[in-house]
C-alpha cells in the first residue's frame, strides 16, 4: 500500500483525497501542521508528501525527506515556487497539478474586480443594517475599459474571454507571446502605461519577483485597479500601499499576499494582526483581500484530488513515469516536462 504524508490539511481537502484514495488502496496520513524543517520526521515511514503552496519544501527539508526515505513530493497545486526543484534533482521527484479548474481563478479574479468596483462588499454590509443609501457607492462600467492582463497561459486566457464577454479592451503581456492568437501583445510599460485594470497570471519567478513595484506604479494610469490571483510575491507590498495613499492606484483587489505563509488559510479572528502592511491593507475602503480562495470550487478540488492521486499512483505503477512531474534536467521545467518521454533522473 502506497503511504502519503498529508501536510497542512483542511477540512476540504479530506472527502475527495480520501474518495480517490480509497478507490486506489492509498493511504493518507492526514496531518494539520505545515511541512518544514521541522515536521519533514512525520513524514517517516511515507513513500510520499502531499503538500500545498504554503508549505516549504527547501533544500533542507528536501534532504531531510529524502534521509525518511520519501521518494516523491506530489503538489496538490499549479504553483511549485516553494519547491526547490533543483535541490529535489536527483533525490526526489516532484509532481504537480497543471491544471485543475483554471475557471474557478480566472472567475474569481472577475468576482473580486466586479465586487470592488461595483462596491458590493460595502453594499451587503449596509443592506444587512437596513442602511439603504447608495451614497459612495458609485462604481464604473467595465465595458470599454483597458484591461491589461500579464501572463496569457491557461488562467490569463480564461480571464481574457470573461473580460471580452464584458465588451472590455484586452491588451497583454506574456514572457513567451502566443503570435498565432488573436491576443494584443505589448511590451510591460505600455501594459502599465494604458491599463484601466491590471490582472496579474504569470508564475512567481526571480524574474517576476515585484514585478508590481513602485516604478512600475509610476508607470500606471492614475485610479487603475489592480487584481491579483497569481503569487503575492508578485507585487511588492510598499509599492502598493504607497499607490493607494497618492491616490494612483484606485483599488487592488487580492487573492494572495506577499507574507501570506502564516496568516492565511486559518482563522485569525482572536488574534492580534501582528503584520502591519496587511492590516493596513485590509482598512483600506478600496483593498479586497480572499485568503488565497480562488482555486476553492468543488470542480477543483475534486480535479485537485483525483490528479494527485494519478500521479502518485503513475509514479509508483507506471515505472516512474508521470506526464506531470517537474523535471529539472535540461534546465527548463517546462519545455523538458512536456517533451521528455522518459523518466527524469
Ligand atoms: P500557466 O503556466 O498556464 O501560465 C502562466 C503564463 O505566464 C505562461 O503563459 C507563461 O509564459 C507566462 N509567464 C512566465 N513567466 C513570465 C514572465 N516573466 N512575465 C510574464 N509572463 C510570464 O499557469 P496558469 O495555470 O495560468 O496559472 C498562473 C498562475 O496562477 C500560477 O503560476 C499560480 O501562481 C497562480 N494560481 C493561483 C491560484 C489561486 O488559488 N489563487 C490557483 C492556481 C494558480
Amino acid at each position: 500500500m502506497i503511504k502519503v504524508a498529508f501536510y497542512d490539511t483542511k477540512e476540504y481537502d479530506r472527502p475527495g483525497f480520501e474518495r480517490y484514495g480509497a478507490q486506489h488502496g492509498m493511504e493518507f496520513l492526514f496531518l494539520e501542521t505545515k511541512l518544514n524543517e521541522d515536521t519533514a520526521a512525520l513524514a517517516k515511514g511515507c513513500d510520499a508528501v502531499c503538500v500545498f503552496v504554503n508549505d516549504t519544501v527547501n533544500a533542507a527539508v528536501i534532504d531531510r525527506l529524502y534521509e525518511e526515505g520519501v521518494k516523491l513530493i506530489a503538489l496538490r497545486s499549479a504553483g511549485y515556487n516553494n519547491v526547490d526543484v533543483r535541490a529535489a534533482f536527483g533525490k526526489l521527484h516532484v509532481v504537480h497539478v497543471p491544471a485543475y479548474s483554471p475557471y474557478a481563478v480566472a472567475e474569481h479574479a472577475m468576482a473580486l474586480l466586479l465586487t470592488s468596483i461595483r462596491r458590493i462588499h460595502k453594499a451587503y454590509i449596509r443592506t444587512r443594517e437596513f442602511n439603504f443609501s447608495l451614497n459612495g457607492l458609485a462604481g464604473f462600467d467595465l465595458h470599454g475599459k483597458t484591461v491589461g492582463v500579464i501572463g496569457t497561459g491557461k488562467i490569463g486566457r480564461i480571464f481574457i474571454n470573461i473580460c471580452r464577454g464584458f465588451g472590455m479592451n484586452v491588451i497583454a503581456y506574456d514572457l513567451f507571446p502566443d503570435r498565432n492568437s488573436d491576443i494584443e501583445y505589448v511590451p510591460l510599460d505600455e501594459l502599465f502605461g494604458k491599463s484601466d485594470i491590471i490582472s496579474l497570471h504569470c508564475p512567481l519567478t526571480d524574474e517576476t519577483r515585484h514585478l508590481i513595484s513602485a516604478d512600475a506604479v509610476e508607470k500606471m494610469k492614475k485610479g487603475v485597479v489592480i487584481v491579483n490571483t497569481s503569487r503575492g510575491g508578485l507585487i511588492d507590498t510598499d509599492a502598493l500601499l504607497g499607490g493607494i495613499l497618492r491616490r494612483k492606484i484606485g483599488a487592488a483587489c487580492l487573492d494572495v499576499y506577499e507574507e501570506e505563509a502564516d496568516v492565511f488559510f486559518e482563522d485569525r479572528s482572536g488574534h492580534i494582526m501582528n503584520d502591519e502592511a496587511l492590516a493596513r491593507l485590509i482598512s483600506m475602503p478600496n483593498v479586497i483581500i480572499t485568503s488565497h480562495q480562488a482555486f476553492l470550487t468543488e470542480d477543483a478540488l475534486n480535479n485537485i484530488a483525483e490528479t494527485t492521486v494519478g500521479n502518485i499512483l503513475s509514479y509508483f505503477e507506471n515505472d516512474g513515469i508521470c506526464d506531470n512531474e517537474l523535471c529539472y534536467r535540461c534546465g527548463n521545467i517546462e519545455r523538458c516536462r512536456k517533451e521528455r518521454k522518459e523518466r527524469c533522473f
